[in-house]
């Protein structure tokens, strides 16, 4: 075994693959999905975990962005041949992601990170805003037991229960809420403008679905979105000592624990913080430990 501040210790876990865009199409507002064939990565990754993508036909933007697994694609055979992604336009590489077509080729590298943890609670509660929803399909689909990830597949005791809190500026920013509807997600929607759902916070339907706790219910609260909103999810778990865990969306340049671009700090069991790599020692970390 490696060393853990040698990048060997983590990319070797990794692999490193040049893939053709299958599909590359809009699902809401300035927000696509991007599917492509890359079958050594989407048979080990697990919900949680994620991928750095760069443009394989030049230097602009030089660095790779890091998306996390929306779900991997599985072939006729029934295996996992490739992932599918969704990302929303905000800069450069995702304004350039916009215009390309199937056939284009990409340099991708994954699976990288460490996911979600796979004891799964008789309700498991996603939170998500804006583009956080990306991590939770994969992880609902776990969850319910309708698809193994990982290899070798790891188990996940089944839940009863799957809710997403869902928070989006308005209602042509909501993605797939019919695919999580589909997979019989109890699906509560709020929005900044009040186009669709609850009109406030995101928070505020986290708070109603823990109101409704019955006293023998096992919650446990998983959460990816902007920081604040992120913290102010930790402290309503805490507050109601329910466990929760955050996928960090720290940006990051190398994606394997070379360059310290992504650290976030870390409390440890004696309370004291230290910083942590977000692409090695997370995305995903208990929300009572991170220092907001
Ligand atoms: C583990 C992980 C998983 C992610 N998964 C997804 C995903 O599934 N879908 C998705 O759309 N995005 C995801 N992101 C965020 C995504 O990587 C960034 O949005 C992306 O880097 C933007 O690239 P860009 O070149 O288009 O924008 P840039 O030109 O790099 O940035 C444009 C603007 O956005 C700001 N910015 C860039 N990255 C972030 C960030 N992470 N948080 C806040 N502000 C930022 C920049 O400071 C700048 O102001 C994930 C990030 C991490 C760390
Ligand atoms: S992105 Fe380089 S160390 Fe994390």
């Amino acid at each position: 075994m490696t060393h853990p501040l040698s990048a060997s210790h983590y990319s070797d876990h990794a692999s490193q693959a040049k893939v053709r865009i299958v599909e590359n199409v809009p699902i809401a507002k300035q927000t696509y999905r991007l599917r492509f064939d890359c079958q050594e990565i989407a048979t080990r990754i697990v919900p949680g975990q994620f991928v750095m993508i760069r443009l394989a036909d030049g230097d602009d933007p030089l660095l790779a962005r890091p998306f996390a697994l929306y779900d991997t694609v599985l072939g006729v055979s029934g295996k996992p041949v490739g992932l599918d992604i969704v990302y929303l336009v905000l800069g450069k590489m995702t304004t350039r992601l916009a215009g390309l077509l199937p056939g284009t080729e990409l340099d991708v590298w994954g699976p990288l990170g460490n996911g979600f943890s796979s004891q799964e609670s008789g309700h498991l509660v996603m939170v998500a805003g804006g583009i956080g929803q990306t991590p939770f399909p994969a992880l609902a689909q776990e969850a319910f037991g309708r698809r193994s990830y990982g290899d070798p597949p790891r188990s996940v005791a089944a839940v009863q229960r799957v809710t997403l809190c869902y928070g989006a500026r308005s209602s042509d920013y909501l993605a797939d809420i019919d695919r999580f509807e589909h997979l019989g997600v109890d699906v509560r929607v709020s929005t900044d403008d009040g186009t669709a759902g609850h009109k406030g916070l995101v928070t505020d339907l986290v708070k109603g679905v823990l109101s409704e706790k019955k006293a023998d219910e096992q919650i446990r609260i998983v959460c990816c979105g902007p920081e604040p909103m992120m913290e102010s999810v930790a402290a309503i778990a805490a507050q109601s000592d329910i466990s929760c865990q955050v996928s960090l969306e720290t940006p990051m340049a190398c994606g394997i624990g070379i360059c310290f671009s992504c650290v976030t700090r870390v409390r440890d069991a004696t309370g004291e913080w230290d910083y942590k790599r977000t692409c090695v020692d997370g995305p995903v970390f208990e929300a009572s430990q991170i220092e907001w």
